[in-house]
């Protein structure tokens, strides 16, 4: 059996008051309804309470309903051992915001590694044409649902970047040269993880990208090719990092390494994020996603959850056919506000209607 959310309860996020829901455990579940009545609200608390990561850019204090002071998403899930665990997410206003997994408190890596999930939703086409920072995050949540190595390397080489921020600030504040010598071995370390996260991401990029271009041919047509490159800030990060340090020490950041980098998407031969049209983006964004999704359940056998927002209405009949069919033992939870006859075909249909479900 596949992993699957077997019960969801939202409070005050969004337009949602109160809402509880419960989806099939496998094929698809579909919400159906009018522009501005919770559709993305619900996939958006789910989203949020596994991975932490929000739709929009927005500050977080406006998940929380208006007129409240915090929102709880709380999702009972079963495993494919057959194990039920209950995660409870809340936002508070006051920052002061928990997240437990059957009680005890957990980071969201922690909740995202033990729930894997694909969410897509139309704003998710910034991954092609935005700035690197959503290009790495994708590359880092991959490496953080394939492996635990992997996703070591990324924790520690995150928690090593935030001590040497520090480390320059307060260098900057007291011109303090012993902590300099410090820089020395610190850079050391900090190297050898950078090294290890760009290895660990070119190595993900090699694996996935056919599969890419396999899912993109699967919604465009074949005759498209579809290439991924990786580009470095630095090709040596012990010297540049030393070479940088000043520089560094001046600005309080770090100025190369694998937070610099970037992932670089090539549409026939063209570079997507600059030259590619809105609609090659958006598919070629739906791709990334559902490559990924492939690359998971091709591995391990494990589906992560499948939410989509809002797809259907940039895709026609035979497509969406098409691409219902692939999802049968994949818990798959899609919003719409068209009410296709062929939803209703291939699972549940519930109606959202100001924030509740039907
Ligand atoms: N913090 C908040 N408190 C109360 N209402 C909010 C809050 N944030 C957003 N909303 C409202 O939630 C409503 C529903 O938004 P949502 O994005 O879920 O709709 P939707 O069903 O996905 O619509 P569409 O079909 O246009 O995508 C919007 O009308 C918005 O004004
Ligand atoms: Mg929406």
């Amino acid at each position: 059996m596949q992993l699957f959310v077997e019960h969801l309860e939202v409070s005050n996020f969004r337009v949602i008051e109160n809402l509880s829901f419960e989806p099939n455990s496998s094929g698809v579940t579909s919400i159906v309804g009018r522009n501005g009545h919770g559709k993305s609200s619900i996939i958006e608390a789910l989203s949020f309470a596994i991975s932490g990561k929000s739709f929009r850019s927005a500050p977080k204090e406006s998940l929380i309903r208006r007129g409240s002071n915090e929102s709880l998403i709380r999702v009972q899930v079963i495993t494919n051992e057959e194990r039920a665990l209950s995660l409870d997410s809340l936002i508070t206003r006051s920052g002061q915001d928990k997240l437990r997994l059957n009680t005890n408190a957990v980071s969201r890596r922690e909740v995202f590694r033990t729930i894997p999930l694909t969410a897509f939703s139309v704003t998710d086409i910034e991954i092609v044409s935005s700035s690197p920072q959503l290009r790495r995050d994708y590359m880092d949540s991959a490496l953080v649902l394939l492996g635990v190595k992997a996703a070591e390397s990324v924790d520690n080489y995150e928690k090593l970047l935030r001590h040497r921020t520090s480390l320059l600030k307060s260098i900057q504040r007291s011109g303090d040269f012993d902590s300099f010598d410090y820089l020395e071995v610190f850079d050391e370390r900090l190297a050898e993880e950078g090294e290890r996260v760009v290895t660990f991401r070119m190595n993900f990029l090699a694996r996935i990208e056919s599969r890419l271009e396999e899912m993109y041919q699967e919604i465009a047509g074949t005759g498209h090719s579809v290439r991924l490159g990786y580009s470095r800030s630095s090709d040596d990060l012990y010297r540049d990092l030393k070479v940088c340090r000043s520089d560094d020490i001046r600005k309080g950041s770090t100025g190369v390494g694998p937070h610099r980098d970037d992932l670089l998407l090539y549409l026939n031969g063209l570079n997507a994020r600059y030259e590619a049209s809105q609609g090659e983006q958006r598919t070629l964004a739906f791709a990334l996603k559902m490559a990924l999704h492939r690359l998971i359940l091709d591995r391990s056998g494990d589906s992560p959850i499948l939410l989509l927002d809002d797809i259907f209405s940039e895709l026609d009949e035979v497509r969406i056919e098409s691409l219902l069919d692939g999802f049968d033992s994949t818990q798959c939870i899609v919003t719409t506000s068209i009410d296709h006859k062929l939803l209703a075909s291939v699972g549940p249909v519930f109606h959202i209607e100001n924030g509740s479900i039907h």
